[in-house]
């Protein structure tokens, strides 16, 4: 039955809304209802009705982080918002973006203005809206470097709150978004870009890739050509097998426990911190624990990249979800370290 679609002028509202395009694991979940809206300022109307006000809510941007274990009771808002904005221009160019803009169209649109310092970031799925909520992070860089503030509708204070970097409280896959889920709503993000930066090449394969291209003196879009090549070698197009990226988040350690794996496995792959604490690869520990390519039913571990969860098919979210949980629990019982999803796992 096909879902009703209610055009409000602003936003749609579509009811018992099929949400299976809307996840990039490609689970076939339900919305009770879907928000698609499409200007910001029509907000504090929309969260004002009563069915929305007094349910759950969820903000969705292409839903490339998320895990739908179930039908969601309550309202997903899918923010579509557009415009990108240059505020001001010089060394370092201010530029605002509407939450529902695509990153990679974003990065793509900032290396042909110019501007520096998302070279890195480029290739990842998903909205700008979203980028802060995880802090998106690749080959060496973090979005949280250029942010200078986010916007958000405040649903607490019921007002438009600036968070400036430092109430981000930007760190490793997070955020102040991430750690006060259903508090605010991002409808815009602000970034700082210089026309210049110092490129970070020093992530594993960059240097490598930029000298198989022939590249000696590299520019922004050459690094950005790069991190393309690297990352469709490695990891699954959610067009072509339901994924959500990194499933897990890489383990971090404190000194003892990291040094103590090490010594017990010299080939476990690890980063140390400035704190002194250990970032575990934790696809060499799924791998180590022989888990990648494996599978039960539709759920499985990529055979390409072992962070990978994937839908080979028909898995519904709470298969994928049980699955996950298996590796969990293998990797727990082969070293000790508990892993921890990546992705926002939203229940029934
Ligand atoms: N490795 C394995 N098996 C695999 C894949 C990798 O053992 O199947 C080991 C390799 O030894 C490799 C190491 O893991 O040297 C690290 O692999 P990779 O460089 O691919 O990085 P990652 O730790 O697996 C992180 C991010 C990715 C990001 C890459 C590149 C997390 C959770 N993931 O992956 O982010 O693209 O670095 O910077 O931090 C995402 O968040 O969705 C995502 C894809």
């Amino acid at each position: 039955m096909a879902a009703e679609r209610i055009d409000m002028g602003g936003y749609t509202l579509i009811e018992n809304a099929p949400l299976a395009n809307r996840n990039t694991l490609r689970v076939q979940a339900r919305a009770r209802l879907l928000a698609e809206v499409h200007d910001a300022s029509r907000l504090t109307e929309l969260l004002d009705f009563p069915a929305v006000r007094q349910g759950r809510m969820l903000v969705l941007g292409e839903g490339s982080n998320m895990l739908f274990t179930g039908d969601f009771d309550g309202t997903v808002l899918a923010m579509a918002t557009r415009g990108v904005q240059v505020e001001q221009d010089g060394e370092v160019a201010r530029i605002a973006v509407a939450a529902g803009e695509r990153w990679d169209d974003f990065v793509r649109w900032t290396l042909g203005q110019g501007f520096a310092g998302l070279e890195n970031l480029i290739l990842i799925p998903g909205t700008v809206g979203a980028a802060p909520i995880q802090n998106i992070g690749a080959y060496g860089t973090e979005v949280a470097e250029f942010i200078e503030s986010v916007e958000a509708w405040d649903t607490q204070e019921h007002r438009v709150a600036v968070l400036d970097r430092a109430a981000c409280a930007f760190a490793y896959r997070d955020s102040v978004f991430k750690r006060q889920p259903g508090r605010y709503i991002v409808t815009a993000v602000r970034f700082a870009l210089p026309r210049s930066r110092e490129l970070r090449l020093d992530y594993a394969g960059i240097r490598e890739e930029l000298a198989r291209m022939g590249v000696a003196k590299p520019a922004p879009f050459h690094v950005a050509e790069a991190v393309v090549h690297l990352r469709t070698k490695k990891l699954p197009d959610p067009a072509v097998i339901g994924n959500a990226g990194s499933f897990f988040k890489n383990p971090i350690v404190d000194a003892a426990t990291g040094e103590a794996l090490k010594r017990e496995h010299p080939e476990l792959v690890s980063w140390l911190g400035n704190d002194g604490r250990w970032k575990l690869s934790a696809a060499w520990l799924i791998e180590t624990a022989g888990f990648k390519g494996q599978r039960k039913g539709d759920a499985g571990i990529s055979n390409r990249h072992a962070l990978v969860l994937v839908n080979h098919g028909r898995a519904s979210g709470a298969e994928l979800w049980a699955f996950a949980q298996h590796v969990i629990e293998g990797v727990h019982t082969r070293f000790g370290v508990r892993l921890e999803p990546e992705p926002v796992v939203v229940g029934g």
